[in-house]
């Protein structure tokens, strides 16, 4: 039984919108000892339990693995930002499949990776395809527990504007009455609630695969 205050978390998209929440939850938790971001730039984040590697991700293979106890990852782009399908898949498929990698060489017990609503490698859809992918590469990984998060549209302040998930986020706020039965799952959702959920489901021993959709997070959110 690990005493408290003894975790090392590692953290793979710590600057954006989910993965800054789940930074700073882990950076509060009296679990962890430290917690050690994977950037791609050096970061102005000062905290006594702070540490980073700067990586793209692709080079990750000559870093030597870290021991660590659980391992989250927020890394996305859209294809419009990555300029093309095969840079998106080098991101939400490639990178991912490398952090987990590396978090498994270090003998990380627990992944905890955010998804999509919808994510099937069968899909007619490109993002959700990738999406499906990125999740059957971890699964291959054998981590001992693995949480995959598979939100719909995130709410929450970005730098970046993204007119179309304003749009969206805005529909589904006003249609989010209608989304019941299993239309739930496609309820727009805050990115820090997704993170609490990613940081209290780390916390839990059971061994498997669970895969988390709206109501699931939002529970383990109130944990
Ligand atoms: N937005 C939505 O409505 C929505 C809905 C469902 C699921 N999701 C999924 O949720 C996850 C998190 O979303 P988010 O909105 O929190 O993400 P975000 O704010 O866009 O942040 C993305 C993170 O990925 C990193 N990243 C982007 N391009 C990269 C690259 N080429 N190499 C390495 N790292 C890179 C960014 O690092 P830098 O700061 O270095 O760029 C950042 O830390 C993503 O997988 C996304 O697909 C999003």
């Amino acid at each position: 039984m690990r005493v408290p205050g003894s975790k090392t978390a590692l953290i793979a998209g710590s600057t954006g919108l989910i993965g800054g929440h789940c930074l700073q939850l882990l950076l509060e938790h009296p679990a962890y000892a430290q917690v050690i971001a994977l950037v791609r730039k050096p970061q102005p984040v000062k905290h006594p339990r702070y540490r980073e590697i700067v990586t793209s991700f692709a080079d990750l293979g000559s870093i030597p693995p870290v021991a660590a106890d659980e391992a989250f990852c927020a890394l996305g782009t859209t294809i419009k930002k990555a300029g093309s399908k095969e840079a998106f898949r080098h991101v939400d498929h490639d990178a991912v499949a490398n952090f987990a990698y590396w978090a498994r060489a270090g003998e990380t017990s627990c992944f905890c990776v955010v998804s999509s609503v919808g994510a099937d490698s069968n899909s007619g859809s490109f993002y959700l395809a990738v999406k499906g992918e990125m999740e059957e590469g971890i699964a291959e990984q054998r981590f001992p527990r693995s949480h995959i998060f598979r939100p719909s549209v995130l709410l929450g302040d970005r730098q970046e504007s993204r007119p179309r998930e304003i749009l969206g986020a805005g529909l589904l706020r006003l249609t989010a009455p209608l989304l019941i039965g299993p239309l739930r799952e496609y309820r727009a959702i805050e990115g820090a609630k997704v993170a609490q959920a990613m940081v209290a489901a780390a916390q839990q021993n059971q061994p498997g695969r669970f895969v988390h959709t709206y109501a699931e997070i939002c529970q383990l959110a109130q944990r």
